[in-house]
């Protein structure tokens, strides 16, 4: 029973690894922190500058981001919003969904819930791993998200980097472990600053999945010292009820 146990808390990892698709590369942790209203702004514009080309969020308006996030409407107007819209709309895009199939192989999906869907981790790791891969249409691979239809829109201030697939020999037989990513040329940030601008655009996509969850936090505080305070009334009212009886 005792070795049962060892060996599935073994598997645990593995399976972790496994769930993220693609080739088993471990996932980097994202910072996450939605009070952080600077990081979610910069995570906006990054979003707005570099994916809402192809991605939509049909399930988002301009107006929502500005109102949880502080940003006057205005200054969405003029920094959000490229096409002619208005900020009570959508965030959407004009791209033929049938043509971009073609393409992209794949139609760009929808990332108004990207964030629950795949994980914070796994769409930060996924955006920092794309490597140089000639074999593909858009030179480029992904060490999460093997055989990507997405171009890597980031190279401009990322740089591009260089996979080396680690392979281990298990019983006589070569399994890939791992892919070392090397940074070949660089791009307009630094590895440092590049990391921050994805924890910031994956903050955003955290976000935009459940925008409610800033409010819940706010309304959860004032709800426990709601309780709080009436647990004083409800103590010294039975009090007040069970006096006659001891
Ligand atoms: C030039 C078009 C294009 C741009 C710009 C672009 N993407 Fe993509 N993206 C795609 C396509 C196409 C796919 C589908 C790839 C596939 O399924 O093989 C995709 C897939 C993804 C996925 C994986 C979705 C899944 O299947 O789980 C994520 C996450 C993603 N993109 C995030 C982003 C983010 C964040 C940006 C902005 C930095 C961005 N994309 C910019 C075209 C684009």
């Amino acid at each position: 029973m005792k070795k049962l146990l060892i060996a599935l808390v073994a598997l645990i990892p593995s399976l972790a690894i496994a769930a993220g698709g693609g080739y088993s590369h471990p996932l980097e942790k994202a910072k996450i922190d939605l009070e952080d209203k600077a990081s979610l702004q910069r995570g906006a514009a990054l979003f707005t500058n570099y994916c809402l080309g192809c991605h939509q969020m049909q399930f988002h308006r301009y107006n929502r981001s500005a109102q949880d996030l502080g940003i006057p409407e205005e200054l969405v107007k003029e920094n959000l919003i490229f096409g002619d819209q208005k900020v009570g709309e959508q965030m959407t895009n004009a791209m033929p969904a049938k043509e971009s199939a073609k393409w992209f192989g794949k139609q760009p999906p929808d990332l108004t819930l990207i964030a629950r869907l795949r994980s914070p981790d796994w769409i930060y790791t996924y955006l920092k791993s794309f490597y140089i891969d000639e074999s593909k249409t858009f030179g480029v691979n992904n060490a999460v998200f093997k055989d990507v239809g997405m171009p890597h829109v980031l190279e401009p201030l990322q740089g591009t980097q260089t996979a080396e697939f680690v392979y281990t020999e298990v019983h006589g037989e070569k399994t890939l472990s791992g892919i070392k990513l090397t940074q070949k040329t660089e791009g307009s940030m630094t590895p440092e600053e590049f990391d921050q601008a994805m924890h910031d655009l994956v903050n955003f996509l955290e976000y935009v999945g459940e925008p409610s969850k800033l409010e819940s936090h706010k309304i959860g505080t004032w709800v426990l010292v709601f309780l709080a305070v009436f647990f004083v009334f409800i103590y010294l009212l039975k009090k007040e009820y069970w006096r006659d009886v001891h």
